[in-house]
């Protein structure tokens, strides 16, 4: 039935009808792509994870003592809830909240952790971060820390970086504080090998996005005509994932169509990078108050921490 696509089938086809076509990042995250992306984050190039999984280590214990002991922690797009093992452990809160926009992939995740963590009150809530999240009502008063690792933020321009901010505040409900991962600026080569890995898996999670589309508005991409393009934009500050064709071609879906010419692109992917001025400038404007950051010895990534 046609009113089963209404939701993602209007947004997909604006972008892929746009002058400069785009599809919004969000469609990377099937469970094929939650797959790929963890395969990311253990690639020798792709340095954020593994730096921010350091800054924890070496700095756990000086954020702790930062934050007011929190009763919940709530971690927008947990992913593999890798991250809030190490959390919970350094801050032993009474709840944890794990919010994904991949579904089957959160529940498998929120499984290990329960095994994990048997005394901890764990709910899984699927949400895309960027629309009204609904937190579970019955959540322990107290403080909370909304935890937003990985510098997901950074997919976010600039602007609407601010508004999630702003949102973020809301689920803080006047108590507690924003620990948040935040890339840097650095040498572009280090940036590019990042985002063009020698196994190429950022390739396959690049095109994975037209595999996902293909199911969601019944299109028929084919992902040899399409190849995996990223390069930092100084200009922006920002990586730029695209999809481009590879000759010229032309695509369908339910109710419509279009032509693309060899060269052209989708764009698919926004990654900033901020300095940490530059950062805490933007926490303060979306009315966070006293921020503090934490890096690695080659200021490549910073966490912050910014109070209600
Ligand atoms: C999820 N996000 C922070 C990743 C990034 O680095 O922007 C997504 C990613 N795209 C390509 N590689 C990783």
């Amino acid at each position: 039935m046609l009113t089963t696509y209404t939701m993602p089938h209007g947004e997909i086809v604006a972008g892929l009808c746009a002058a400069q076509a785009s599809i919004s990042p969000k469609y990377f995250y099937d469970q094929q792509g939650s797959t790929l992306f963890e395969r990311i984050t253990a690639l020798p190039e792709y340095y954020p994870t593994r730096t921010e999984g350091a800054i924890m280590q070496m700095h756990g214990q000086d954020i702790k003592a930062s934050i007011a002991a929190a009763a919940t922690v709530i971690e927008l797009g947990a992913g593999n809830c890798e991250k809030a093992r190490v959390l919970c452990n350094l801050l032993q809160p009474r709840c944890f909240v794990a919010i994904d926009i991949s579904g089957d992939f959160l529940q498998q995740a929120v499984n290990g952790l329960r095994n994990a963590f048997p005394a901890l009150d764990i709910r899984a809530v699927v949400a895309d971060i960027f629309d009204q999240v609904h937190l579970p009502p019955d959540l322990p008063s107290g403080q909370r820390l909304v935890f937003y690792p990985g510098s997901s933020i950074g997919n976010f321009d600039p602007e609407m970086a601010l508004g999630l901010l702003q949102r973020i505040r809301g689920l803080l409900a006047n108590q507690g504080a924003l620990l948040i991962g935040v890339d840097l600026i650095k040498d572009v080569a280090i940036l590019n090998a990042a985002y063009n890995d020698a196994a190429g898996v950022t390739a396959a999670f690049n095109l994975n996005a037209l595999t996902h589309i293909n199911r969601l508005i019944g299109s028929d991409f084919n992902l040899d005509d399409w190849h995996h393009h990223a390069f930092f934009n100084a200009a922006q500050s920002r990586i730029e994932m695209h999809l481009q064709a590879n000759r010229d071609l032309r695509v369908s879906w339910i109710g419509g169509e279009r032509q693309f010419r060899q060269g052209e692109r989708i764009h698919t992917e926004n990654s900033y990078k901020y300095s940490v001025p530059g950062f805490a400038a933007l926490l303060e404007r979306s009315g966070f108050r006293r921020p503090q950051a934490w890096s690695d010895p080659r200021q490549w990534f910073a966490v912050f921490l910014a109070e209600i």
